[in-house]
């Protein structure tokens, strides 16, 4: 088992410059994800791990190695992409050990190693069809059974369920959380959806603008975003981010926002000096109630369990609110929302985020 120690990686493609002074450390057996929107370079960085894409500079070890200069089967990692690529004329089986034929593993233990990764995977009675009489999900289990068969110290997974239905999709999800469990190695999945990367990482990586965010558990993630991207990035539906101006009450940061106060729990002492301050309100803190500060529906959204009320304060300003599974709000409602401000943060002109004292 191995950990991964990327130091100072900066990558560019001609004079596009894609990741920039780029650290990070990953624990042996840690399942980590790389978050961020499109073109923010987790691909990239995954390939540069696993030997597919050069270090323009800084170093890469896995283990006790240094790896930026082997090549990518020396380096004890196996990749499984988004579209599984399985040879269609083979059988399940061979489309396993076709990789291990290659590097000239013994009969007998290929087709061991084949085996325990069908079970491994529930593929055992399927080893014999051919990827055309399969269902995505099974194709995407062949796939990664591919990788399983190599005994990788490292798998890396770029998006590897997003070419699947809704589902399936939640199914695969469970099952990529199981094959962890029963797996012991480190894996890196790639994804830009925030659901799979809170549900399967014990550490999330958000990336954006060449730069690596925040990385946290997701809990840490969602609760105390470290800049106002992340802040946004995670969660759905958004976090409401509005601005204010502050002042302190008791210790605490008052925000001011549309001209009513929203008693934060985000301590003054820490707070910079700053012009433009921000309030960060996720939708859950902001509920249709029968007092508080008023408002205008413009949209709602029912969920089943709950109702997106998409509104506008009365100085115009756009604001997310929750309201009950049945709620009768309908649009052009005149409402009255009630603010949690206990877990409001605060974004300084600079994006730095400020969150509620952990002891408050
Ligand atoms: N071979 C290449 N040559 C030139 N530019 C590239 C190459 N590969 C990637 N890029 C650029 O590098 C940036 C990062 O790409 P990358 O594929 O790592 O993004 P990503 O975060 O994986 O995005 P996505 O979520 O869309 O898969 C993009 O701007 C992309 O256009
Ligand atoms: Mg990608």
């Amino acid at each position: 088992m191995s950990g991964i120690d990327i130091k100072n990686v900066s990558k560019a493609f001609g004079t596009t410059q894609v990741l920039d002074d780029v650290s990070l450390q990953i624990a042996p057996n840690e399942f980590i994800a790389f978050l961020g929107p499109s073109g923010c370079g987790k691909t990239t960085l995954l390939r540069m791990i696993a030997g597919l894409e050069t270090v323009d500079a800084g170093e890469i070890h896995i283990g006790d190695r240094r790896v930026d200069d082997l090549p990518p089967g020396q380096r004890g990692v196996a990749l499984v992409f988004q579209n599984y690529a399985l040879y269609p004329h083979m059988s399940v089986a061979d489309n396993m050990a076709f990789g291990l034929k290659n590097i000239g593993v013994a009969k007998d233990e290929i087709r061991r190693r084949v085996e325990d990764a069908a079970r491994i995977l529930e593929l055992d009675g399927l080893l014999a069809r051919k990827p055309g009489e399969l269902s995505g999900g099974q194709k995407q289990r062949v796939a990664i059974g591919r990788a399983i068969v190599k005994n990788p110290d490292l798998f890396l997974f770029d998006e590897p369920l997003s070419n699947l239905d809704a589902a399936l999709r939640m199914r695969t999800r469970l099952e990529l959380a199981q094959l962890r469990r029963r797996l012991k190695a480190t894996m890196i999945l790639v994804t830009h959806d925030q659901v799979e990367a809170m549900t399967l990482a014990d550490r999330i990586v958000v990336m954006k603008d060449r730069k690596v965010q925040q990385v946290g558990s997701p809990m840490e993630i969602y609760a105390r975003p470290a800049n106002v991207f992340v802040a946004g990035f995670v969660g759905s539906p958004s976090m409401n981010i509005l601005k204010a101006t502050i002042q302190d009450e008791g210790g605490f940061a008052v925000a001011i926002v549309a001209g009513t106060k929203i008693a934060t729990r985000v301590p003054m002492a820490g707070l910079p000096a700053s012009d433009h301050w921000r309030l960060g309100l996720r939708p859950e803190c902001v509920k249709v109630s029968n007092d508080g500060h008023p408002a205008t529906v413009e949209f709602v959204e029912r969920l089943g369990e709950r109702t997106l009320v998409y509104a506008k304060l009365s100085d115009g300003t756009p604001v997310t609110a929750e309201d009950a599974g049945n709620s009768r709000v309908a649009m052009g409602d005149a409402i009255h929302l009630r603010i949690d401000g206990a877990r409001a943060h605060l974004f300084s002109g600079t994006g730095d985020g400020y969150h509620a004292d952990e002891a408050a």
